[in-house]
């Protein structure tokens, strides 16, 4: 995925480190002004943002790809972030992604995963991350088909789960019983606890989940 993207990718890394961006504690209430803003003022391309309780997500949709940013937190006067996990306060969901869709990819159920890779450190030295662009399923209306209720997702030990039907009847019948079964189990034993529609997709009309970090209560 970074080599076909190699040319806008030394672009964008080129402008993130031209910029005024400290990266010194990010959350989602600084993101725009600390990250969206400064970028926006070096790179020429068009782009557009998003960004939920633990990534800042930077949108290059003409390119078919998105870079993630874990949000950081201070630790004391040190700035933390880029471990899956030390303490409460520091985790890194984008390396918490990436790690699952190794693990998704050695069973073989990687398709129904948005394909994410380690892009380049930061200024502030943690990493950044690539991620194909997808569909989210947001915005779309939940199909109540006939599909079948004892294999469904959303019926699964999911502490908040409102997927979307109509998503999951695609991956279940593009993917067969059997695939559609592992993925289910593989969101049960990781935990990912937070699949809503804003988390999920499809990249090329496949239904992907697009945010399967969980959420670190
Ligand atoms: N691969 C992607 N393609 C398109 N949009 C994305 C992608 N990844 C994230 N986004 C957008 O950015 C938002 C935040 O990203 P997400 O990974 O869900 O982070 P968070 O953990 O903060 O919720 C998503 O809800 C979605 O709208
Ligand atoms: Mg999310």
């Amino acid at each position: 995925m970074k080599e076909k993207y190699r040319e806008e990718i030394n672009k964008i890394y080129n402008a993130l480190y031209n910029s005024d961006i400290s990266f010194y504690y990010l959350d989602e209430y600084n993101f725009e002004e600390e990250v969206v803003d400064p970028f926006k003022e070096k790179y020429k391309g068009s782009f557009s943002w998003d960004s939920g309780a633990t990534k800042g997500v930077l949108i290059f949709k003409q390119f078919d790809f998105v870079i993630k940013i874990p949000y950081t937190t201070c630790d004391g006067d040190d700035l933390v972030g880029a471990i899956v996990k030390n303490d409460d306060d520091c985790w890194n969901y984008c390396q918490a992604e990436l790690e699952r869709y190794e693990r998704a990819c050695q069973l073989g159920i990687q398709d129904a995963f948005a394909e994410i890779d380690e892009l380049f450190d930061l200024p502030n030295g943690f990493p950044a991350y690539i991620q194909k662009f997808c569909d989210t399923c947001a915005y779309s209306y939940s199909v109540n088909q006939d599909y079948i209720e004892e294999v469904s997702i959303t019926n699964s030990k999911n502490s908040y789960s409102l997927l979307d039907e109509l998503w999951e009847n695609t991956l279940y019948t593009e993917k067969g019983k059997d695939f559609f079964c592992k993925v289910k189990e593989f969101i049960k034993t990781e935990d990912i606890n937070d699949l809503r529609r804003s988390n999920i997709g499809y990249l090329k009309g496949q239904p992907v989940l697009i945010d399967y970090a969980g959420f670190d209560y």
